[in-house]
Order: structure tokens, then C-alpha cells, then sequence
């Protein structure tokens, strides 16, 4: 610029020159000078430019004159015409951002007066920076501004001009801004940030970036600015739970009030934009009654029973919601686990109760079936009956158990049972439960009655009265009821030719034994009977027992007397030997007793004699004997009374009287004979007499009414006849026995035959009675040698006074 704007300067002046004359003021001289030279700068040669000589400057007296009174930033070099800088020259100081920034001088000499023009041009050097008005530069965007949004950015400024000025604005890299640089209409430039890529205040809240402005100088400068964007937040964010599906297992039975899970959904804004609540969208009415959220802090809680069995799985919406009402969802799948809280349960299907106690071993008694809610090892059951009876359980089709019984029963020993059935589950700890059947064993008869004895013994003592308890038998059947009852009866046999029937009688209920008749010791001491015992089922079962019937004696024989014939009708004298010594057997009692034992044991003694002292009796013998030697002064003729007694209680006697002739000579004895026959001959004759008249009375008065049956009722004749050929035999009513039962074994007295010369008299042999017949042959009993004074007992019996019988 320099040298070309000087000469087309120095050219126009020189134009002026020519056109108007030198006198007046024209623009002479111009100069350029950088700014902020130094002083003594030399802007240029006056003198040399004006042509004129050095010396004419200082004595024209040259000077510098400004046409105000402002600053003056050069003065001329007089001795060498030299214009230079008298003071540091700020061209932005001086004109501020004006273009061109020219000083303008006057040179002004005197003689002659010249004045002359000079213009300085003050030339721009890039001498100052660009320059924002502030350091940092504040945005605040909201995150929702769209892509493309501009924001204006302050100005920079540089105090140079032109090419020195900003030129240019720069941006330091970043992902969401670039810059756009316009021309401002006065000029300059400015820039705008455009949003490139849009905002997201969650990802990046703050940004800074750098915003360089430079100038066209050279070197070029430049200057910086921050700017700072504060990314304002914008509801576009929903909550976001942390997993889609929440997966939770919870064991049934969990106490409420129990945490399950706590749910969280995060919300990436800010404030109330980023407040989130928990509510369930989407549940069932039934698992609204088990669960709640709490809306804070997404606490999921039970509330009610969780119960595996109903329901084993829960799918429960739930949202996050923030305060404007984006929401979004998730699922909360709920695994109810089993726990073993249901005991198995048994149920008894059918039942055959009672049942039979001829069961066979395995017969099926009941159905059980068995059920468990729980699942998996929980509702595996185990089945058990009890150790101590006999049943056990068959496992059947799916939890079905048959009850069978494992042996044979009886109801007599067990007539029940109570069988507890217990079944276990397979949980831990296991459940169980149990149920007991009261079963009933119902009888059968398969008892027999039994006898409380394997025989029974029965005592009873003769002359006893008809209907005298003999002995009670017991058996016992332990069936039930009718099974059980016991009958008794006796088994029909025949005793001694009679029915059994006819000698004893039993109780059927009881199973007492009575006698029907009275018995006689003498006639027959034991028998046997078979009792039988019958239960009352069907059929029955029985069994039997013999029953011995002892009969004990009584003392109801009176000794009898058989040597010497009894008292008064002894014809008999034994002759002693004058020359008997002392101790010799001069005679001997004999007697019997039909009674036996105590009752028949018989003892002597002499209750009267002639000669007290002479001759003694052996008590038990009946021997008697000479005490003493006989002498001349005995008496001869010699009666002893003698006592026979048995040893009963009461003790029963005969007396008995005997003669003893103290002689040796035969002859002598038969005068004392014929005295004593006569004397027994007429007491016999008597009762022979009474015993004929009686019999043919009786036999009278039976024909008679006989006739006069006969008479009555023709039309019987058979019953008439059977009656009338039992008379002939008997002379007796035939069913004597029957009159009187008690009487009739007494009726006909059997004695042991001891056949002596005393015993001629028996002449009569009298009808046997009924009980004679019946009698067996044993021989004990002798019914050939029934005595003739049967026939006065007989007569006796009929008129009731057999006490006398014995005596008599
Ligand atoms: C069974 O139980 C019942 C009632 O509990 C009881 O009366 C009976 O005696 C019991 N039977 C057995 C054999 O235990
Ligand atoms: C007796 O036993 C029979 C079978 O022998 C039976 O049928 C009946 O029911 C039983 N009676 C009672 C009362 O138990
Ligand atoms: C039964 O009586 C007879 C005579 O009648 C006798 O021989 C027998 O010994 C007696 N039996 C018993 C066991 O007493
Ligand atoms: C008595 O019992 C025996 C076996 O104990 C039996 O053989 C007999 O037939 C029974 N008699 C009667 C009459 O029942
Ligand atoms: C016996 O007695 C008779 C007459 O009493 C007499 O005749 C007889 O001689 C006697 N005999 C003797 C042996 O004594």
C-alpha cells in the first residue's frame, strides 16, 4: 500500500498543483504508517517530498500544526526533514472500529506562507485478539428440543479491522452441536449453534464445549469462549422395571405380612417426572386377596393363606407409573411350593361289620381308600395297621387298601376288635392320621357245651326223700346267646333194668339233679347216669359227663340177730359141761347188719344174766365164754340177756336171750324146748292168723270192686284185664311203688342168709315186691330168703309205721 498509495497521492496533488495555484492549502503529503510504531519512527521525508531544501524547513520555520488541539503523534526533524512518530499510535484507540483511521496535519512555513496537507494513514495491525463478552456462554436446553434448533452465540469481537477482525468461528467437537457462521449485516460475523443430534438429559445432563473465534490476521489470533448447556429434563421416560418377569417361588403357608419380592422399575427423569408407584394391573380376584404391593416401594407382601393346594401358581401384573402417568408393566410369576400341611385322610369305603368268626385267613373285611392333598413326596402314603390284631392291609388299585384278615378268628376269645388304621405321608416331618374301626366277630356255633368236670360224683344218702337234690352239673358254651345256652337232660339208659328216668330227674336249665324216688343203701349203692349237654343253635352241638350217684348208707337196720333165734322165741339151750373151765367158748351171737361200715359194725354185751360174772361176752366177737371155772354151786340153768348194738348214730339194737344148762346129760334139755316153742309157736300162730285174715280181706274187697268196675264199664275190658293179671302176682296193687316212692324201697327187707337150726320157722315165702324184681343178681342181696315177718312189715308200711319195722 505503501509506495502505490503514495504516488497516486503525490499524483492527484500534483493535478491540483497544475489546476490551482500554490498559494492556497492543498493536501500535500500522505503518508501510511502502521500502528503502535515506536517513537522516532521515520514516516517519511518532508523535504524531500516537497522538493525543497533542508535548511529552507527549519528558516522557513516548519511546523506541525493540527487543526484541533487533540493529540499530535508526530513532529518533523528539522535537520533532516524527517516526519516521525511522536507517540505510540493505537489505531483502535484513535478510531475505534472505523476502516481507515487517518491523522490529519498541517505543515505549515512561513515566508512565504505555506501550508501544506499531511495525512497520515494509519494502517491496522493485527494487534489484537478476538474477544468474547463473556468466558462462558450459559444454555439451558430442555432434552425434547428437536434436532436443528439454532441457538445464537454472542459475538465475538476484535478490536482490528478488516482482515484482522474475526473471521472465523470454531466449535470444539461434540455429538450434538455444530456451528453455522453468518455474516452479520453490519458486518462481521456470527455464529449459531444447531442442535445435530438431540438431547438426552438422562444420558448427559451438562455438556461444555469450547467456541474458538479467530481473526483473518497474520499471525492469526484468536479467542475462546465455554459454552455450557444445561439439559433440562423432559418427561420421555417410562419407568423401566428391572426384569421383565419377576420369578419368585414362596412356600405355601407363609405367614402374612411376608415379603416376597420387592419390585423396582427406575424412571430416568427427574423430580416428579422420575417419582414412580407400584400398583398390580392385572390380577385375579383371588390372588388380590393373598398378595399387595406397597405403591412405594414395590414391596410385594402376602396378606392372606397361600395355599398350595388350591392354587400352586400366580401371575400377577404389575406397573410403575410416574407422576404424569407413563407406566409400563411387568409379570410377577408366584411358584407356590408344597408343603406337607395336609395329613392324609382315610376313608373307610365299605365294611362288613360284624363279620363271621369262621372267616377264612384273608377274607376281606373293608375298603379304605386313602387321599392326600399335598403333592410329590408329600402324597406319598404309607398304610399300616396296628401290630397286635389280625388284619393287614393289601394294597389294591390307586390308594385303595383291602382290610383282610390274616388268621382265623374267634369270636369267643376276641369278640371285637378295634383296629387302628395309620397312614403316613412321605413329607418331612411326615403327617399322619389314623382311624380305628370297631369291628364285631359274630358268633357261630362252634362251641360244644363243656362240662365243668370230667365226671361227676353225687352222694346222697338212702332214705331219702323224693326230690332230693343229688348234685347240680354245670357246662358252659361260651358262643353267643342261643349259641351259648346250655340244655341239660339225661341220657336215657336203664339202671338195674329201669329206666334212669325213674330214678332221678334233672333241671334242664339248671342242670341240678334230683332224685325221683327214695333210695336204699341196702339194695343198691351206686349207679351211673350220662348227663347230656345241648347248646341251642342249629345245628346244636352237645356234649355228655357221666354222673356216679353214690348212696351212703344210713343207720336204718337194726342188728340182726341170727343165733340164737331173737328174743322169746329162742327154742334153743346151749349145754355147758359142769367141767368147763375158765376162758372156754361156750356159745356164740351171731348177728348181721344190713347196713354197712359204722352202721353195721355190731358189738355185744351181756345186759342181764343169771349168774353175773360167769360168762362174759367178746364185745365184737359175740364169743361167749366162761369167766370163771364152773362149780357144783352154779346154777344149772343159766339166761343171758344180750344186747346187740351197732355202732350208728343213733345206734340201733336187738336183744337176745340165752339158755345155758349147766349139765351133761342130753335128756335134760328138752322140757326147757317144748316150754319155749310153745310159748313162740302161739305168738306166730297170732300173726299168722292176723296176716290171713288181712290177705283174704283184701283179696275180698279187690274182687268186689272189680266186679263192680267190670260192671260200670263194659266197654274197657282190655284195661280191666291188664290190671287184673298183675293182681294174681303180687297180691299188691302193681304200682304200689307209685303210691308211695318213698316207701317202696323200704318195702321189702333182704337179709344175708345165715341158715341155723333157729331158722325153721321160715315156712312162708313171701311175694316179692316190685323192687325185688328190679334188683340185679349181684348176690349182696338175697330176695330167695325173705323172712316171713316181711309180710307184717309190709302191713306196717301201708299203715305208715315203718319205724317199728326193724324191732318188731
Ligand atoms: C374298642 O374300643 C371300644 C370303645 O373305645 C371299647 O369299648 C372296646 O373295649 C375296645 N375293644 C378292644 C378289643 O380293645
Ligand atoms: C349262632 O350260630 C349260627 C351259626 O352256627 C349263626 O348263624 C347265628 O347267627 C348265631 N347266633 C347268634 C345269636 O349269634
Ligand atoms: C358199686 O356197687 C357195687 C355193688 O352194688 C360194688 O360192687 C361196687 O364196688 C360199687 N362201686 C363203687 C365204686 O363203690
Ligand atoms: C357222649 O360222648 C361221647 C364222646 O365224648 C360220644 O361218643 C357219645 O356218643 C356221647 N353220647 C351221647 C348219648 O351223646
Ligand atoms: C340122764 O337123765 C335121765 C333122766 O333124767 C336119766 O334117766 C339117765 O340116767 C341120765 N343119764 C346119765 C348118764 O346120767
Amino acid at each position: 500500500m505503501d509506495s502505490s498509495s503514495f504516488s497516486s497521492s503525490l499524483f492527484a496533488c500534483f493535478v491540483v498543483l497544475l489546476v490551482f495555484p500554490p498559494r492556497s492549502v492543498c493536501v500535500d503529503l500522505s503518508y501510511n504508517v502502521p500502528e503502535e510504531t515506536k517513537r522516532q519512527f521515520v514516516i517519511g521525508n518532508i523535504a524531500k517530498d516537497l522538493g525543497m531544501d533542508v535548511k529552507q524547513l527549519s528558516a522557513r520555520k516548519a511546523r506541525i500544526e493540527t487543526e484541533d488541539s487533540g493529540k499530535r503523534y508526530c513532529e518533523i526533524k528539522l535537520s533532516s526533514g524527517d516526519l516521525t512518530v511522536a507517540e505510540t499510535i493505537d489505531r483502535e484507540e484513535l478510531c475505534g472500529t472505523r476502516i481507515s483511521c487517518d491523522l490529519s496535519y498541517e505543515l505549515v512555513m512561513e515566508n512565504p506562507l505555506e501550508v501544506h496537507r499531511i495525512i497520515i494513514h494509519i494502517q491496522d495491525i493485527n494487534d489484537n485478539a478476538p474477544r468474547f463478552p463473556k468466558d462462558k456462554i450459559h444454555f439451558e436446553i430442555t432434552e425434547s428440543a428437536d434436532k436443528g434448533q439454532r441457538f445464537r452465540l454472542d459475538e465475538a469481537r476484535d478490536s482490528d479491522v478488516g482482515r484482522n477482525a474475526v473471521t472465523g468461528y470454531s466449535l470444539e467437537k461434540n455429538k450434538h452441536f455444530i456451528l453455522n457462521v453468518h455474516d452479520a449485516p453490519h458486518g462481521g460475523k456470527y455464529a449459531e449453534l444447531v442442535l445435530e443430534k438431540e438431547l438426552d438429559r438422562e444420558e448427559q445432563k451438562e455438556m461444555e464445549m469450547i467456541l474458538t473465534a479467530s481473526d483473518g490476521g497474520s499471525p492469526q489470533r484468536s479467542g475462546t469462549a465455554v459454552i455450557h448447556i444445561t439439559v433440562l429434563d423432559a418427561n420421555d421416560n417410562v419407568p423401566v422395571f428391572t426384569q421383565t418377569v419377576y420369578k419368585v417361588t414362596l412356600a405355601e403357608n407363609t405367614p402374612p405380612g411376608t415379603e416376597i419380592i420387592r419390585v423396582s422399575a427406575t424412571d430416568a427423569d427427574e423430580g416428579p417426572n422420575g417419582e414412580v408407584t407400584y400398583d398390580f394391573s392385572r390380577i385375579s380376584d383371588k390372588a388380590a386377596k393373598l398378595f399387595s404391593i406397597d405403591e412405594k416401594n414395590g414391596k410385594i407382601t402376602v396378606t392372606g393363606e397361600i395355599d398350595f393346594e388350591t392354587e400352586n401358581r400366580y401371575e400377577l401384573g404389575i406397573q410403575a407409573k410416574d407422576a404424569s402417568g407413563l407406566a409400563s408393566t411387568s409379570t410377577v410369576i408366584i411358584d407356590v411350593t408344597d408343603v406337607n400341611d395336609n395329613p392324609p385322610r382315610i376313608i373307610l369305603k365299605s365294611i362288613n361289620n360284624p363279620i363271621p368268626e369262621n372267616s377264612d385267613p384273608g377274607t376281606e373285611v373293608g375298603i379304605i381308600n386313602v387321599q392326600d392333598k399335598d403333592s410329590g413326596e408329600n402324597r406319598q402314603i404309607r398304610c399300616s395297621v396296628q401290630q397286635n390284631v389280625p388284619f393287614k392291609l393289601n394294597p389294591s388299585v390307586k390308594n385303595y387298601f383291602s382290610l383282610v384278615t390274616t388268621k382265623a378268628l374267634d369270636r369267643e376269645q376276641e369278640p371285637d376288635f378295634n383296629i387302628t388304621i395309620t397312614a403316613t405321608d412321605g413329607g418331612s416331618p411326615p403327617l399322619s392320621s389314623s382311624m380305628t374301626i370297631h369291628l364285631l366277630v359274630s358268633d357261630v356255633n362252634d362251641n360244644p357245651p363243656v362240662f365243668e368236670q370230667q365226671s361227676y360224683s353225687a352222694y346222697i344218702r338212702e332214705n331219702n326223700k323224693a326230690d332230693t337234690s343229688v348234685c347240680s352239673v354245670r357246662a358252659t358254651d361260651p358262643d353267643w346267646r342261643q349259641n351259648g345256652t346250655v340244655l341239660y337232660s339225661l341220657v336215657p339208659s336203664d339202671v338195674n333194668g329201669a329206666p334212669v328216668s325213674s330214678f332221678l330227674s334233672i333241671n334242664g336249665d339248671t342242670g341240678e339233679i334230683h332224685a325221683v324216688r327214695s333210695f336204699d343203701y341196702e339194695q343198691f349203692r351206686n349207679f351211673s347216669v350220662r348227663v347230656v349237654a345241648r347248646d341251642n343253635g342249629s345245628p346244636p352241638l352237645s356234649s355228655n359227663v357221666t354222673v356216679k350217684v353214690f348212696i351212703t348208707d344210713e343207720n336204718d337196720n337194726s342188728p340182726q340177730i341170727l343165733y340164737p333165734a331173737p328174743d322169746g322165741k329162742s327154742l334153743m339151750t346151749e349145754m355147758v359141761p359142769k367141767a368147763t373151765l375158765a376162758g372156754s367158748l361156750v356159745s356164740k351171737v351171731i348177728s348181721v347188719d344190713a347196713d354197712s361200715g359204722q352202721n353195721a359194725w355190731l358189738s355185744y354185751q351181756i345186759l342181764k344174766s343169771t349168774d353175773p360174772g360167769l360168762f362174759t361176752i367178746g364185745l365184737h366177737s359175740g364169743e361167749i365164754k366162761t369167766q370163771r371155772d364152773i362149780s357144783e354151786s352154779d346154777n344149772m340153768k343159766q339166761n343171758l340177756v344180750i344186747s346187740v348194738k351197732d355202732n350208728g348214730q343213733p345206734s340201733l339194737s336187738s336183744t337176745c336171750v340165752v339158755h345155758l344148762l349147766i349139765s351133761d346129760n342130753l335128756s335134760e334139755v328138752p322140757e326147757l324146748k317144748d316150754i319155749t316153742y310153745e310159748d313162740s309157736n302161739s305168738q306166730l300162730t297170732s300173726y299168722l292168723i292176723i296176716a290171713l285174715v288181712s290177705v283174704s280181706t283184701f283179696f275180698l274187697t279187690f274182687i268186689i270192686l272189680m266186679l263192680a268196675v267190670k260192671f260200670c264199664h263194659r266197654r274197657k275190658p282190655r284195661l280191666l284185664f291188664d290190671r287184673a293179671v298183675a293182681v294174681p302176682s303180687a297180691y299188691l296193687p302193681p304200682n304200689y311203688a307209685d303210691v308211695d316212692g318213698a316207701a317202696t324201697l323200704r318195702s321189702s327187707y333182704n337179709y344175708d342168709a345165715y341158715l341155723t337150726t333157729g331158722s325153721r320157722t321160715s315156712d312162708f315165702k313171701f311175694v316179692r315186691s316190685y323192687n325185688d324184681s328190679t334188683l340185679p343178681a349181684e348176690g349182696t342181696l338175697r330176695k330167695e330168703h325173705n323172712l316171713q315177718f316181711g309180710s307184717s312189715m309190709i302191713m306196717l308200711d301201708v299203715t305208715g309205721n315203718d319205724d317199728e319195722v326193724g324191732v318188731a
